[in-house]
């Protein structure tokens, strides 16, 4: 009697297992955040406090598709493993809960303090829908919402809107920081085709400061989702502008470019007009940095676009957040850039892996690691000195392949995901995508991070940043290296990832 009941147990966990690899729930990642249901998009006021992160996000709880937007939440303490909260704002009189940010008022500047207790203050957008289909221009405005006990539950503030809109159709994702020099409060928000810089003594009362950006950089689409933060460059401080675009990435659709300047509280001064795209590959939208987390800068994008977020084959949830990044500087000649790289916390999750050294590589060469599960976090450092171009082979058992390469001649970077797996529901989703290397340095070095359905490149210590999601039918198994002129490896390391969800 026992065996049998075995045997059937075991029999309806294969039939589980089984549906899990045949279902959408296959292209769940395992160490990215994803919500259990539903739809999320843009992360919104990620702010670190009292030893947590907490990240809220563009969530629809009722449907897979875009809808009026409310605010999910999640908690971690690595950025890696997160919990699943209950909603945090939710839509109201005033409208649909738009993409936004947190921040602590440690000197309680707001008053919505209470015996002693630091208000954690989120500013984000109404979108009125009533006051849109009217088409009067002026649907969106920006509120405050309050938590007294660290983000369990919020308060909407009695006074909203504090920002109105001076009837500008498209005015939102205000992204606040304290300016300290000047001890305000500095708000970079999205209006249309520029930003508008405020600032407010309180979060309450906001005065415009200045404009920037109607002249300058990318504008195949509408510009969203900002933020501005400063970074060091062998000890000068330098002010980073990111302004998420939608449409007119470099490789279509949705895209962060960013612009690097002074910035003196009151207006931002950029060294150039020119763009520069915080990441090349299709799925990294909106990516904004985390407040409050002192001398780092964790940035965190949402991985899709919206050529095809409302599409994508998987069930019950739609979308995925990228992995926390890490943001510094660095010089190529006399051009600064950004930088990003996993932020450390990666590290944390590492299993078994393996470590290469020295692999000439002209037919096929399998980098595949022995367990069968080629999700994880390669490092391969090429020695250039015989640089040519070169291609690494992500493949599974259905006998997918995303290729992930590099193109001497033109001297760039690719991620062709045309035969990844499921790409035909949208039609450009099979594509090929292109980055200029920007390193002038002579060895290519690659981070690879891979998880399911997903691929983050950081190429030449982040300058160069790729991420791309894809569908692919088995799981990911095979990894090969080829290069037909021949390359040589100085080392390859693999680390499998620990799964980090629940
Ligand atoms: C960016 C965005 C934001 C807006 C939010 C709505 O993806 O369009 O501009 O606040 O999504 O969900």
């Amino acid at each position: 009697m026992k065996k049998i009941t075995i045997s059937i147990l075991a029999a309806l966990l294969f039939a589980q297992f089984a549906s899990a690899q045949e279902t959408p729930e296959k292209y769940r990642p395992q160490f990215h955040f994803t919500p259990k249901a539903h739809w999320m998009n843009d992360p919104n006021g990620m702010v670190y406090y009292n030893g947590t992160y907490h990240l809220f996000y563009q969530y629809y709880p009722e449907a897979k598709i875009w809808g009026p937007m409310h605010w999910g939440h999640a908690t971690s303490k690595d950025m890696l493993h997160w919990k699943e909260q209950p909603i945090a704002l939710y839509p109201d009189s005033l409208g649909y809960i738009f993409s936004g940010s947190a921040v602590v008022d440690a000197n309680n500047t707001s008053g919505f303090g209470k015996d002693g207790k630091v208000p954690l203050v989120a500013i984000f957008t109404h979108h009125n829908p009533v006051l849109e289909k009217q088409k009067t221009g002026r649907h969106e405005y920006q509120s405050l919402a309050y938590s007294l006990d660290e983000g369990k539950t919020w308060t909407k503030y009695s006074g909203n809107p504090v920002l109105p809109n001076p009837g500008i159709t498209d005015f939102r994702d205000p992204k606040v920081r304290w300016y300290e020099p000047q001890k305000k409060w500095v708000m970079t928000l999205a209006t249309k085709d520029r930003i508008t810089f405020y600032s407010s003594p309180d979060l309450k009362k906001w005065s415009k400061e200045s404009e920037f950006g109607v002249d300058a950089g990318a504008h195949g689409g509408v510009w969203e989702c900002p933020d501005l933060l400063p970074l060091t460059h062998e000890g000068k401080q330098v002010w980073v502008l990111i302004v998420n675009i939608n449409p007119g990435g470099p490789n279509k659709g949705s895209a962060g470019q960013y612009f690097l300047g002074d910035f003196d509280g009151k207006t931002f001064t950029a060294y150039s007009k020119e763009t520069k795209w915080l990441d090349w590959g299709a799925d990294n939208y909106a990516a904004v940095t985390f407040s409050n987390t002192g001398d780092r800068s964790l940035l965190m994008g949402w991985m899709s676009n919206w050529q095809y977020a409302n599409q994508v084959p998987t069930d019950p949830w739609r979308s995925a957040n990228t992995i926390s990044r890490e943001l510094g500087l660095k010089a190529v000649g006399k051009e600064l850039y950004m930088t990003s790289v996993p932020a450390k916390e990666l590290d944390g999750i590492k299993a078994q892996g393996y470590s290469k050294k020295n692999i000439s590589v002209k037919a096929p060469v399998d980098l595949a690691p022995k367990n069968g599960n080629a999700s994880g976090l390669f490092r391969l450092d090429f020695n250039t000195a015989t640089a040519d171009d070169f291609e690494l082979v992500l493949s599974n058992k259905a006998g997918n392949e995303l290729l992930i390469g590099y193109d001497k001649a033109s001297n760039q970077y690719y991620i062709d995901r045309s035969k990844s797996g499921k790409t035909d529901f949208e039609a450009g989703f099979g594509q090929k995508h292109f980055a200029p290397r920007l390193s002038k340095d002579g060895k290519i070095a690659f981070t690879l991070v891979a998880d399911v359905a997903s691929v983050e490149l950081f190429a030449d210590g982040g300058l160069t940043v790729m991420t791309d999601i894809f569908f692919p039918d088995t799981p990911l198994s095979g990894l090969t290296i080829k290069s037909a002129k021949g390359i040589q490896l100085d080392d390859v390391q693999y680390s499998e990832l620990k799964p980090s969800i629940e």
